[in-house]
Order: structure tokens, then sequence, then C-alpha cells
């Protein structure tokens, strides 16, 4: 099959979410499995093009953008360790910037920038020569593409045999656009914008709707997540959507990378450790705590760590709510790596502040950090509001640090309570989102930690887990043949 993924976002190249990862990982597998993967995406002006071994292929688009056309340059490069192909749409107006979606605040016209790279990679497949059985896009940024492969590409012989398959990974990002920009961006024209046409909500253009709409088949990121997106908590408003494409909507879990998150091969920590040799994990935790707590002292307390973005879903204000508790009273250490909404990063700062010594704040992106947290930490922290699936539980397992989690989302279909009595669970969950429930799964993790055998136990339970991203890249195989069959 040739499958053409579009996506805003890819690892290693550009990065702010679980997104990248799975943009990159999904193409790997299915190469393997004997498929035809390309991706493209935009050519951002932080990207080190010549680092990452890109070149250009001296191919122009023609992009048409309403009533007129833009240009648009297109670079090849590799997935690295693999042969997958990768273009970036260069069009230096729109993307030679420093952010991906902002920097720090939203770009003003992410709107006219992710329609035209959507258009653009229409054209980049022609211009290619590469005839995708399916079109795979992924979260707002990418959904006209569909809508450009159903209309002003449906006669297109090209795409004659074209599916659409659209991918949420968030639906609390929606791509709210104004009516007039986009629709003649777009090139769809204000006739196509009415009360209920296929890219209206509320008055204003929904790019996610518009991808709902359009597309042949729809997956989300998680089992759980496709039951809960049904119901009016979940949904971000788009429940009678996506009741509506009920029969077409699928969940398939995400799957981890395990060649690049694994402690055993892992370049960026202090020493590689096995189930086997949970000792070595422990020099991790030592030499973590002397580089960012300064300090060597009470190196037996636990150590709690999150890697995330600052963000209302991942359940800061739960943290906020109880964390002090707990380090006045000297019951844990906490480390943060993460970026996003200023007044909780302005909390993280006077955490730190706060107290010396027990907690490690680390405001910004840093991947080699994220290793090392994921090695040198006992307990991870995901008390997410909601969490279409949530890849850093699933890592943190795989490194021997026990999640605490909300049952919600991928997090419900990936961690399970340990049962003190059957020896059986990876970590420690709590149901309603509710600071009080939280504690109390703390207290349970606290009680937990070193009291033998539960201890390693469970963190041989955790590290046995295999959500492996074939898997994942399998299922989606199936999606896609089903898909076809609405084409064929
Ligand atoms: P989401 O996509 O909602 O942010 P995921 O758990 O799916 O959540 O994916 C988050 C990814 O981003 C993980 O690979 C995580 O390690 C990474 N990440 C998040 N924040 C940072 C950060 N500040 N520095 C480095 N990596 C980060
Ligand atoms: C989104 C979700 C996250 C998911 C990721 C990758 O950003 O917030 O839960 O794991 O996409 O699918």
């Amino acid at each position: 099959m040739n499958i053409l993924i579009a996506s805003a976002e890819l690892d290693p190249y550009a990065k702010r979410g679980g997104l990248a990862d799975i943009a990159a990982s999904l193409p790997i597998e299915w190469k393997k499995y004997g498929q035809n993967p390309i991706v493209i995406m935009p050519k951002y002006g932080f990207i080190d093009t010549h680092y990452h071994g890109f070149k250009p292929t001296y191919l122009v688009l023609y992009v048409p953008v309403g009533h007129w056309v833009e240009f648009a340059h297109l670079w090849y490069g590799t997935l690295p360790n693999s042969d997958v192909p990768v273009y970036l749409v260069e069009n230096a107006d729109y993307f030679n910037r420093w952010g991906i979606y902002g920097d720090p605040n939203e770009y003003l016209d992410n709107d006219r920038r992710f329609i035209f790279f959507s258009r653009a990679v229409m054209e980049a497949a022609k211009a290619l020569g590469f005839k995708p059985d399916i079109i795979h896009s992924h979260d707002f940024h990418t959904a006209f593409t569909l809508a450009f492969l159903k209309s002003q590409y449906r006669f297109d012989y090209h795409f004659s045999r074209t599916a659409g398959v659209y991918t949420i990974h968030n639906l609390a990002y929606q791509g709210w656009f104004n009516p007039e920009r986009a629709m003649e961006y777009s090139g769809f024209g204000m006739k196509e914008f009415y009360p209920g046409s296929w890219f209206e909500r509320y008055g204003s253009v929904n790019a996610m709707k518009t991808g709902l709409m359009f597309a042949d088949k729809i997956t989300t990121v998680s089992p759980n997540y496709a039951r809960e997106i049904r119901y009016p908590y979940y949904s971000e408003g788009l429940q009678d959507i996506l009741n509506l494409r009920a029969g077409d909507l699928i969940g398939i879990l995400n799957g981890a990378n395990y060649k690049e998150w694994n402690p055993e091969t892992d370049k960026h920590i202090y020493k590689n450790y096995t189930s086997a040799s949970l000792e070595d994990k422990e020099i991790n935790k030592r030499k973590f705590i002397e580089e960012y707590f300064e300090t060597s002292e009470n190196l037996d307390m636990p150590l709690i760590g999150m890697t995330t973005r600052l963000a209302e879903q991942k359940g800061i204000d739960l943290i906020i709510n109880k964390i002090e508790y707990f380090l006045s009273n000297d019951e844990f250490r906490f480390v943060l790596l993460g970026s996003g909404e200023r007044h909780y990063e302005d909390f993280f700062n006077y955490l730190a502040w706060k107290y010396p010594g027990k907690v490690s704040v680390n405001l910004g992106y840093n991947q080699v950090m994220s290793y090392k947290i994921l090695a040198a930490c006992d307990f991870f922290f995901l008390p997410s509001r909601f969490e279409p699936c949530g890849l850093t539980q699933m890592y943190a397992m795989k490194y021997g640090t026990i999640p605490i989690v909300r049952h919600t989302g991928g997090l419900a279909d990936t961690v399970e309570e340990y049962n003190w009595n059957s020896g059986k669970g990876v970590g420690l969950v709590f149901f309603q989102y509710n600071a009080d429930d939280f504690a109390f799964a703390i207290r349970r993790a606290l009680s937990m930690y070193k009291q033998e055998p539960h201890w390693d136990i469970v963190r041989k339970n955790a590290m046995k887990k295999d959500f492996s991203a074939s898997r994942s890249a399998l299922e989606y195989l199936k999606v896609f043949k089903w898909a076809l069959e609405k084409v064929l």
C-alpha cells in the first residue's frame, strides 16, 4: 500500500507532544510489513536540514490558495535509521519561524498556514508521482487534506483510488477558523459555509469537524478514548459529529518505539539496566539527584517525576492542590520537565524556590533530560483530566518507573492498579478527577515503595509490559483496508 502521512509534527525534527512520536514510528513499522509509506511535513525554520541530511528536490509545487497560486519547494530526507522518505514543504513566509504553532502565542495565520500545507500535500503527491492508496492525516492541522481529496481532487486521476483516514490525537485542539478567511484560502468559498455544513461549527470553521466529516475512516489513539468521546464530558462539544460517524470511528492504542525508549540501550542515561539489574536504576537515581537537586542527602527518599506539556489536560491542578502537603513532610522529591501555560510555570518556579533540594523544575523542552528522568524516578505522575492515549506512562513502565495515573483515555487502557494479593498490576490508579483521590493514590504508592517483595514485583511487571508499535501499525493497516473498500 502507498501510504501518505501528512503531519504537522514528526520526531526528531519537530515535536511538541506525542503526535511527533507516532507520526515517526508508524511508517517505520509499515515499512517492515512491506508497505510503502512517505511522510510530508512543513519545513519549519528551526529544523537543521543539514544535520538531518535533507536535500532540495528542486521540485516546485504550485499550490492553489483561494483564487491565486502560491509556491513551495520540496526537500527530501529519510527518517533516522530507516529508508522511510520524508518530504518537507518549504515556504518561508509560512514556516520559516521558530515555532510549530506559535512562539510563544499561537500564530494568527495558523488557518492559512495549515490550509496551505494541506493543499501542498496534495500537490506534492502529484509532483512526486506518488499515487497514495491512503492519505493519513493527523489532527486538525492536516484535516483539510481530506476535504481537498473528496472535492477539488475527487475526479483527479491521480487520486482516483485514494481513501482518506483521519486520526484524532486530541479533541481539545480543533482549529477554530474565521470562515471568511478559511473558506477563501481553501478555495471552497462561502457558498459551502452554512449552518450544519461540513466545515461549520457554531458559526466558525472547525478544522477538526472538517476532518471528521470528510474522512472515509476515523481512528483515535486508544479504544477507551474512542468510547469516552461519544459523551459530552470528553467530546469537547463534538459528540453529535462523533456519534454520526460512530460506525467509522475506531480506537487503536498507540505503540511505543522501544528501540528508542529502552533502559537497556538508552545512550542518554547514566547507566543502562534491565529488570534483572534494578540496582543500576538506583545509580541513575543517585547521579540524577546529585546533578539536578544538587544534594546527596536522603537519597532513599522516593523520587517522583513528570515530563509534560503544562496544560490543563494534564491534571496539573491536582498536583498544585496536594504537592506541598507531601513536600513539607519530606515524603518525596519531585522533578518536573515541562513547558506550557504561564500560570503553571509560575507555580513550579515558586515550588522550586520554596523547597530547594526537594524539587527540581526544568522549564523548556529537553529530550535528553526526558530519558534521564525516566531512568532516575521511582514514580511518574499522570493525573490527567483527559488523555487520548499518553505515551509517557508506557515509556515509564519500560524504565521500571511506576505510573500514578487517573483512569481515563489511554491511561485506563495501559495501567492497572497493583494488587497486593495477586501480585498483578503495574501502577496506581484513581478514578475521579479529585485531589483527595489523587493524594490517596500517592499515599498507596509511598507505602508500596521499597516494601518487598511488592516493590520488586510491581517494577518487574511494569517492565514486562509490551505496547509495541508493530501491533499498533498492523491495526492501522486493517483500518486502511476497510477505508479502501469505500473507494474501490
Ligand atoms: P501529549 O502528546 O499530550 O503531550 P504524550 O504522552 O502522548 O502526551 O506525549 C508526550 C511526548 O512529549 C513524550 O514523548 C514526552 O516525553 C515528550 N515531552 C513532553 N514535554 C516535554 C519536554 N518538556 N521536554 C522533552 N520532552 C517532552
Ligand atoms: C495527543 C494526546 C496524547 C497522545 C498523543 C499521541 O497529544 O494528548 O494523549 O498520546 O496525542 O497520540
